[in-house]
């Protein structure tokens, strides 16, 4: 059989897109959102001027950014049958699932698909910026047994999340710090959720199914989902001496080590430089974390076992030992993602949207050919 095309798994190295939103420079650890460096931004931004910089593409005047700040403020609450619905949901189901549940039911209430009316858009933003922090703070409160709490209109973005967790107002840097890890989680090209995003919103579908394909896409392990698994992999390990084994034996099995490697790094992910500091400012104040330690040994004996491979740690890697210590429970790390990854889907929703094309790629199929029916009583094995 002779084929036209050459079939590369995962799409390695496949142009999806023309897309002016963010580049990421694998050889040398470069990231840039609409060409601004991720390094300035994580120290002069914060998480809505720069979902703002993403979505509509340029860093919003002053009063432009004040009007969309309070907008998503005004939006921030969800409504009761929501709140009710999510009351429902079993305890012991993942807060991944109960986002992308919520997501989903938000078209319920907003779904007009007036995708060509920009106030459509700009209101889809808004809510959509908005509600997805309250829908996961409300299920860790609901599945605990207590009711959610209503978000706080004078709190920044980043501090209204936490006090919506935990009804305690953060402290500064608290919230200084999660804000940084919301804006380094924003955007970060076609990757597999926001291709999944992309996929969607090709079919003119609603906004809220967009963002719900690509919470689904983003909950696996060998994606979002990998910062939860790489807490659990340094609590198995349990402490410095037992690191180099635990590799050694990853590499014999071959079995991936969680929170290295990168389909694009092939250097130390720029986001991981920036949450280490992140994360050593945390424990300075709030003291240090033994799981430091174990992470610092696995990035050396990683690099000395696979750097020359290109595997080095990647954004997941440090963002586990900073949100724990900032009392984040576990299971909300890959919801917390989502919650920055939003911004970049939402630009990639518009950008999509603006020269628009179904996806619809070709397979090359490998199966059998001419095979009879064979009636029920003459199948075997
Ligand atoms: N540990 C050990 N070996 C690894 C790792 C790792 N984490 N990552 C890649 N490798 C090795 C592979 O075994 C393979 O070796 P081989 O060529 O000898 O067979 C080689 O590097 C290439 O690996 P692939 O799986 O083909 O790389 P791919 O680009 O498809 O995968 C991925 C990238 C999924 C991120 C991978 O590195 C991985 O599974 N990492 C662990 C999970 C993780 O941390 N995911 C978060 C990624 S960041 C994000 O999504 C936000």
């Amino acid at each position: 059989m002779t084929t036209t095309c050459e079939y590369k798994p995962g799409l390695d190295g496949i142009t999806a897109a023309y897309s002016g939103i963010s580049s990421v420079n694998g050889k040398e650890g470069l990231l840039e959102y609409r060409g601004i460096p991720i390094e300035e931004l994580a120290e002069k931004s914060h998480f809505l001027e720069t979902a703002y910089l993403l979505i509509w593409g340029y860093l919003p005047q002053a009063d432009d950014l004040e009007a969309f700040e309070a907008e998503v403020r005004e939006h921030r609450r969800i409504k009761y049958r929501i709140r009710d619905m999510m009351k429902c949901f079993p305890e012991s189901g993942h807060p991944m699932d109960a986002l992308q549940t919520s997501a989903a039911a938000l078209g319920l209430f907003y779904s007009r698909r007036v995708l060509d009316d920009p106030s459509y858009i700009r209101a889809a933003v808004v809510r959509l910026l908005a509600k997805i922090p309250t829908m996961v703070a409300a299920f860790q409160l609901l599945r605990h047994g207590n009711d959610s709490i209503q978000p706080r209109d004078d709190l920044s973005y980043a501090a209204n999340f936490l006090y919506m967790l935990t009804e305690k107002e953060p402290d500064e840097l608290s919230a200084r710090v999660f804000d940084v890890c919301l804006m380094l989680h924003a955007e970060h090209g076609m990757n597999a959720s926001t291709f999944s995003a992309r996929v969607t919103a090709s079919t003119l579908t609603d906004p809220y199914a967009v963002i719900a394909s690509a919470v689904g896409t983003l909950a696996g392990p060998l994606h979002g989902g990998a910062n939860e698994e790489v807490l659990a992999m340094l609590e198995r390990i349990g402490s410095v001496e037992n690191v180099r084994p635990f590799v050694e034996e990853c590499i014999a099995k071959k079995s991936k080590i969680m929170g290295f490697g990168h389909r694009v790094y092939k250097v130390k992910d720029p986001r991981a430089k920036i949450l280490q500091k992140l994360a050593e400012q945390v424990f300075e104040k709030f003291g240090a974390d033994r799981y430091y330690e174990i992470a610092l040994e696995m990035e050396k004996v990683v690099a000395e076992k696979l750097g020359q491979k290109g595997i080095h740690p990647n954004v997941d890697f440090y963002s586990g030992l900073v949100y724990r210590k900032l009392g984040i429970p576990q299971d909300l790390f890959t919801p917390i993602f989502a919650i920055a990854r939003t911004a970049g889907w939402l630009a990639h929703w518009r950008e999509q949207l603006g020269e628009n094309r179904i996806y619809r790629p070709t397979q090359i199929y490998v199966g059998k050919r001419n095979q009879p029916y064979l009636p029920l009583e003459e199948r075997s094995l």
